[in-house]
């Protein structure tokens, strides 16, 4: 296939890429003080026990996460594996047909349905098992 042929699919976007951090304000300090950037968005997502910071990159967003009780997945994912890389939010343009192809290719589904996610989204994740070990979002806008 030559690269003019290349398509990504499904796939109209990186919409973030997510980092599991200990101290939301501590990170969001490091990434201004790195890189002049600034919190675009911040939001706490109950149902998800999690507060994320979005930090805008283009079209993408890097998303500063951190846990907001004990029993999160952000809790037990720093417990599990320290801090750092902790998914991968795909954008699509329709998140139930997505899940619907990821499931037809064999991805193993953590939500069964897309739900509710931050920022207004509709979203559903997938298990990094069978994903080649990458927790994977699909994000709809
Ligand atoms: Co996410």
């Amino acid at each position: 296939m030559s690269e003019t042929d290349a398509t990504s699919g499904l796939l109209t976007e990186i919409d973030h890429v997510a980092i599991a951090v200990k101290d939301l304000d501590a990170a969001i300090e490091y990434y201004n003080k790195a890189f002049g950037a600034t919190v675009a968005h911040r939001e706490i997502v109950e149902s998800d026990g999690v507060e994320e910071a979005l930090v805008k990159v283009a079209d993408s967003y890097i998303q500063l996460t951190a846990a907001t009780r004990p029993d999160s997945p952000i809790a037990k994912a720093i417990e599990k594996r320290g801090e750092g890389l902790h998914h991968i939010g795909y954008r699509v343009d329709d998140c139930q047909a997505a899940l619907d192809a990821m499931i037809a290719a064999g991805a193993t589904p953590i939500d069964k349905a897309p739900r509710p996610g931050s920022r207004g989204t509709t979203v559903a994740f997938i298990h990094p098992k069978g994903s080649f070990g990458t927790l994977i979002e699909l994000v709809q806008e």
